[in-house]
């Protein structure tokens, strides 16, 4: 245990709590977050804290990955217990900036933004044209802020995971990004803060999105189309899950390749909720015929 994390809101807090630490050259990760933290967080710092020396946790729910008519406004805050729970698990430090620290100009005025480039405008950029932007952005600055020498970020929002990890790579950011695995229910549904928002009938509906993926991972030695027809099948027979997509595609969500590792990815609305999953796949050598 680490006692009682030191809750940072400036940058100027941020720098001192880390300062003695820095000066020790203790390294730093940084689990980035929007709070209504769960399971699936804190595997994310238990990683953090294998790998590096001090962690921080930001909780910061960053209006400019959300779009006209998302859910911003009624995304949950619940910052006393995110505080506890990171208490329990023992972390360094708290960043919990306001909009304007983190968007000294406001958050919808003119500035620079990260360009996701073409993958940001795919899967889930087809109907959220301007998250990748937004979280793109956010996650640079923290980057600039905390300067971590890792941070970890959850595989459950895989496009989001594979973006980051190319804008370090390109923009030749001194951190490493690094995936944790999707943190589960016990019948499979993948944890995430907006579950809170089904009721009891959807969310029993809303497991058939982690059975769909099972399904098509199953089926992977098989190839490329019997993947895609048994989540297809295991999804269908479900009344009240209006899939967006479900895609195979590589590991760096191009194409995927016979033989080798793909990602099985599929979003889907239940009532009004978005939920999204993926899962890995093996994909066997032959072609499907
Ligand atoms: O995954 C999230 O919670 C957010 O997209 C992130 C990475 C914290 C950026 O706001």
């Amino acid at each position: 245990m680490r006692g009682a994390p030191v809750v940072a809101t400036t940058r100027g807090d941020l720098d001192a709590a880390l300062a003695a630490g820095r000066a020790k050259g203790r390294s730093v990760g940084l689990v980035p977050t929007m709070g209504a933290l769960h399971d699936g967080h804190l595997a994310l710092v238990e990683r953090a804290r294998q790998l590096a020396d001090l962690v921080v946790v930001s909780i910061f729910v960053n209006p400019t990955q959300f779009g006209a008519g998302e859910d911003l406004d009624r995304y949950p805050r619940t910052f006393d217990s995110d505080l506890e729970q990171l208490a329990q698990v023992g972390v360094d430090v708290v960043f919990h900036p306001a909009v304007a620290e983190m968007y000294p100009d406001g958050a919808d005025g003119p500035g620079v933004t990260v360009d996701p480039g073409p993958l940001g405008a795919e899967l889930e950029g087809v109907v959220r044209p301007t998250h990748f932007r937004g979280v793109l952005t956010v996650v640079a600055k923290l980057f600039g802020l905390v300067r971590p020498d890792v941070a970890v970020f959850g595989e459950k929002d895989y496009q989001q995971l594979v973006l980051i990890k190319q804008m370090a790579r390109t923009l030749c950011l001194p951190v490493v990004v690094e995936g944790c695995p999707t943190v589960r229910e016990v019948d499979g549904l993948a944890l995430s803060s907006r579950n809170r928002y089904l009721d009891g009938p959807q969310r029993q509906l809303a497991v058939a999105l982690s059975r769909a993926l099972d399904a098509g991972a199953d089926a992977g030695p098989s190839g490329t189309v019997a993947v895609l027809e048994a989540a297809r099948k295991t999804l269908g027979e479900v009344d009240g899950v209006d899939v967006d997509y479900l895609t195979l595609r590589a590991p760096d969500l191009s194409d995927p390749v016979p033989g080798r590792e793909a990602r099985l990815l599929v979003a889907a609305r239940v009532g009004s909720t978005r939920l999204i999953d993926n899962v890995a796949v093996s994909l066997g050598a032959e072609e499907d015929s």
